[in-house]
């Protein structure tokens, strides 16, 4: 048996959400979020589900972090519920803010670091009612609020993420609507990746003035969940202007602010006379914003699922009709910014997931020496990967055999950029236990720990035994 070892110091983690574990929607003073709203709309969510208690872990967290202990490990990344912090986007309450407090002494004393994410998608409800993150005034509210976390607990939380995948927050949100708040707004998208943006560039700046820097031990960075986007059919010249496109407003739209302070020309062509409430969408770019967004950053983290194999579609394609492939829009068509484009989702004949997400791990090896060569991006942290599976449960116990699989081999293809030079200093798997998907309610289980949401019984799959070893081992053995 061979072993390939990580470096000294890898960080193994294992990642989650505050909507998607939390529960207690009404309790010391939160108040609602946009998924709050949006999960009670009809169809919004398969089967109904909703988030009020989800995996109970505010009444459950301390048992939470002794079983992160027992799995080894050595960081926890977490959400902070803005709407339980700055209830509708007011004011500080502080019994929220003291669920963060205990749960990161809880950690410490557990010995186990803290990866804080100031917003994973759960934007107060009151701010969406003011325009939400098409609403230039989101960003500074969104600063303040990560200031107040930041002034309570930057003693003892050293990295700090500002958005968790603002394309979701941004594109999902607000143009195909597939998300909270559920809007379908076409170009609206954008304005809000920039607002998105411009309130990360103002914390990263308050951040800066506090004293965070890396000579502190403090670090700031983003996750982004960018893609790699290969043509269906390479030789078609129509296919790769899909990619393109897709590059352009899945990765280059955050990518380019961000590392070059701009945003890029063929953006802009794509975009041309597309409005959002009659003004292009650079109106909302202001003297200044590309400055304080392209503020160097301490680290980069990356949410990695799955490629995209964009293809030209007529408007109109049914799904199945490419080769018998399922084909996803990737936005409502005719408000899309991506005009005429579709995904091949997944190509026929290619492993997947029980989310019929395709299995390409060499696509991660590309993506990260891309953004290494590309972009010269700070240190990496893989901040998600992972896998959903139909899990059974056989007599106490879950052979998740698939998930294991998943992300040994996502481990090697990280091993794969590494050798060749790219710096990954981290990984978390998605997610420590099975809880809310968005739009997939409970159906959708991605844990390493089985969660019976009748009981809450927390179980580790087998894929939990095996990662708690092998982040001991800090090697793989093949
Ligand atoms: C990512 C989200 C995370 C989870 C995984 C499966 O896009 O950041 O909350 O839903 O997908």
């Amino acid at each position: 048996m061979t072993t390939r070892e990580f470096p000294p110091g890898f960080l193994w983690g294992a990642a989650a959400a505050a909507y998607q574990i939390e529960g207690a929607v009404d309790v010391d003073g939160r108040r609602p979020s946009i998924w709050d709203t949006f999960v009670r709309l009809p169809g919004a969510i398969v089967n109904g589900d909703d988030a009020d208690v989800a995996c109970d872990h505010y009444h459950r967290m301390p048992q939470d972090v002794a079983l992160m202990r027992q799995l080894n490990l050595a960081s926890y990344r977490f959400s902070t519920a803005w709407p339980r912090i700055c209830p509708d986007g007011g004011p500080v309450n502080q019994a929220g803010l003291d669920f963060y407090r205990r749960l990161v002494d809880e950690l410490l004393t557990a010995g186990i670091t803290p990866w804080l994410t100031l917003y994973h998608w759960d934007l107060p409800q009151a701010l969406e009612d003011a325009g939400g993150w098409t609403n230039r005034d989101t960003a500074y509210r969104f600063a303040d609020y990560a200031v107040t976390v930041y002034d309570a607990l930057g003693d003892r939380v050293d990295s700090w993420t500002t958005h968790n995948e603002p394309w979701c927050s941004s594109f999902m949100g607000y143009t195909s609507g597939g998300h909270a708040p559920g809007r379908q707004e076409g170009v609206a998208g954008i304005v809000a990746a920039h607002h998105l943006l411009l309130g990360h560039g103002l914390f990263v700046d308050e951040f800066r003035r506090r004293g965070g820097t890396q000579g502190d031990g403090k670090a700031v960075g983003i996750t982004l969940n960018p893609t790699v986007a290969d043509p269906f059919d390479p030789t078609r010249a129509a296919d790769v202007d899909a990619a393109r496109r897709l590059d352009g407003l899945h990765n280059r739209v955050f990518l380019d602010p961000l590392f070059r302070g701009r945003y890029a020309e063929d953006l802009a062509l794509d975009t041309d006379g597309m409005l959002f409430e009659g003004r292009p969408w650079q109106d909302a770019v202001r003297d200044g914003d590309l400055e304080l967004i392209s503020a160097p950053l301490d680290f980069l983290g990356v949410n990695f699922y799955h490629g995209d194999v964009p293809a030209a579609l007529p408007y109109d394609a049914e799904p199945g009709e490419l080769l018998g492939s399922r084909i996803e829009h990737a936005t409502r068509p005719r408000q899309s910014p991506y005009p005429g484009g579709g995904f091949v989702f997944p190509r026929t004949g290619r492993p997947t997931t029980d989310r019929d997400w395709e299995i390409d791990p060499d696509a991660l090896t590309r993506l990260l020496i891309r953004l290494r060569d590309d972009y010269g991006v700070p240190p990496i942290y893989i901040t998600e990967n992972g896998a959903m599976a139909d899990d059974v449960v056989e007599d106490g116990a879950i052979h998740d055999t698939a998930r294991r699989d998943y992300i040994e081999q996502h481990l090697h293809a990280v091993l794969d950029a590494m050798d060749k030079g790219v710096d990954v200093r981290g990984y978390f798997v998605w997610s420590l236990m099975d809880n809310f998907e968005w739009s997939y309610g409970y159906a959708h289980r991605f844990g390493i720990v089985h969660v019976d949401y009748d009981t809450q019984v927390r179980t580790p799959k087998d894929s939990a035994r095996w990662y708690a070893e092998m982040a001991v081992r800090n090697a793989l053995c093949q």
